[in-house]
């Protein structure tokens, strides 16, 4: 049986400068992050730290050949803390530079995966958007161009030490990130409780963090304007903690397997493409097993945003529309014909996250749901 754990230490401060202080930051510790995100915030605190820009390496999903450039780049510089503060790019990177040697490439940290990474570095991470949880998970998904394959680096060697919550560090987000990334902690909060890998303690973070979810989304739609999420920046960032928390020990499931073509052919946003996909796999799962954990999770929902159970998921997706707007998959360019290669696709490659699925789903269940959604 798997045991539940949390590794990193969970701290909060309310301000970069705070943290900072705290940890001693100094000319002996590596920032990883954006310069956007650098400047001012971090800059003018004159901490003296070494830096590393990892837009400088090439823009979106970490790939092999970003992060070997970086390696390349900190071959020759000392330094012994890595201080990673930024997005899931930037998270998952890190995690890779905590356990690299200064000889090592990607290709043989996985390698070396086979027999066991150490950790050679201290890891800090600091999440700058409120969705991916990926501060306190143990994968990276790396983008491994040469051969053709996104493939994840897992290690226990990979778990930060410590995940500091800063909502200062979100206040120049822009809302459509907040939106895409808090639907993300959302359906992390859902599937890992739904999984049936899911413990009584998942099970409590999941609904911890759907709470968190709910009840502040409500209030920011409620106050009718743009950036009226930022009173809560703190809420969202554990509501995000705690989902990653849970879908760390209980997983995804058919909502990210599903989502995973349509930010890989068509490039939308993570959190997006799950929002596109959330609906009709409830649905789906409502006509399969309408009695059980779906049953539980309606009767938290309806709590949360007071309505009867049986128009608790109904209320959520509304919800969800106002956070994001929602239109259907071939406002993204998904065309009819790509449905039937998705499902396969889903079921060639994702049965790491289809075992977590609530019930069973079928290549043609997949399909219909993919068709529901078109
Ligand atoms: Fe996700």
């Amino acid at each position: 049986m798997k045991k539940f754990r949390i590794v990193p230490s969970v701290t909060e401060y309310a301000e970069f400068a705070d943290f900072a202080k705290e940890e001693g930051l100094g000319s002996n510790d590596l920032i990883l992050t954006n310069e956007y995100i650098f400047h001012p915030v971090i800059s003018d605190l004159n901490l003296g730290c070494q830096t590393v820009f990892q837009e400088k390496f090439g823009g979106g999903e970490p790939t092999d050949v970003m992060v070997d450039a970086i390696l390349d780049e900190l071959r020759e510089k000392k330094y012994n803390k890595i201080i990673a503060v930024g997005g899931g790019t930037i998270i998952d990177i890190a995690k890779v530079l905590a356990v690299a040697e200064p000889q090592d490439s990607v290709d043989d940290l996985y390698e070396k995966m086979q027999t066991g990474l150490e950790k050679h570095h201290p890891l800090i991470i600091v999440p700058t958007t409120c969705g991916t949880g990926s501060e306190v998970t143990n994968i990276s998904i790396i983008n491994r161009t040469t051969k053709g394959v996104k493939q994840g680096i897992v290690s226990e060697s990979m778990f930060a030490d410590e995940a500091a919550l800063i909502p200062g560090m979100l206040m120049s987000l822009p809302y459509g990130v907040f939106a895409t990334s808090s639907i993300d902690a959302m359906v992390h909060a859902v599937e890992s409780y739904l999984s049936p890998n899911a413990c009584a303690l998942s099970e409590m973070f999941s609904t911890e963090a759907l709470h968190l979810l709910l009840e502040n989304w409500q209030k920011a739609v409620a106050a009718e304007e743009k950036d009226a999420w930022k009173k809560y920046a703190m809420e969202f960032l554990r509501a995000s903690n705690f989902a990653g928390i849970a879908f760390g020990h209980a997983g995804c499931a058919a909502v990210h397997a599903m989502a995973y073509p349509l930010g890989g052919v068509h490039h939308i946003p993570h959190g997006q493409a799950n929002q596109l996909m959330f609906a009709d796999v409830m649905r789906k799962y409502a006509v399969k097993k309408p009695v059980g954990k779906l049953e539980m999770l309606q009767r938290i929902i309806s709590t949360e945003l007071s309505v009867p159970t049986g128009k608790a998921l109904d209320s959520l997706y509304k919800l969800m529309d106002s956070v994001m707007m929602k239109d259907p998959l071939r406002e993204h360019g998904v065309t009819e014909e790509e449905l039937p290669v998705f499902a396969k696709s889903v079921v060639d490659t994702q049965q790491r996250l289809l075992g977590n699925n609530y019930v069973e789903l079928s290549e043609g269940e997949l399909l219909e749901i993919y068709k529901a959604a078109f």
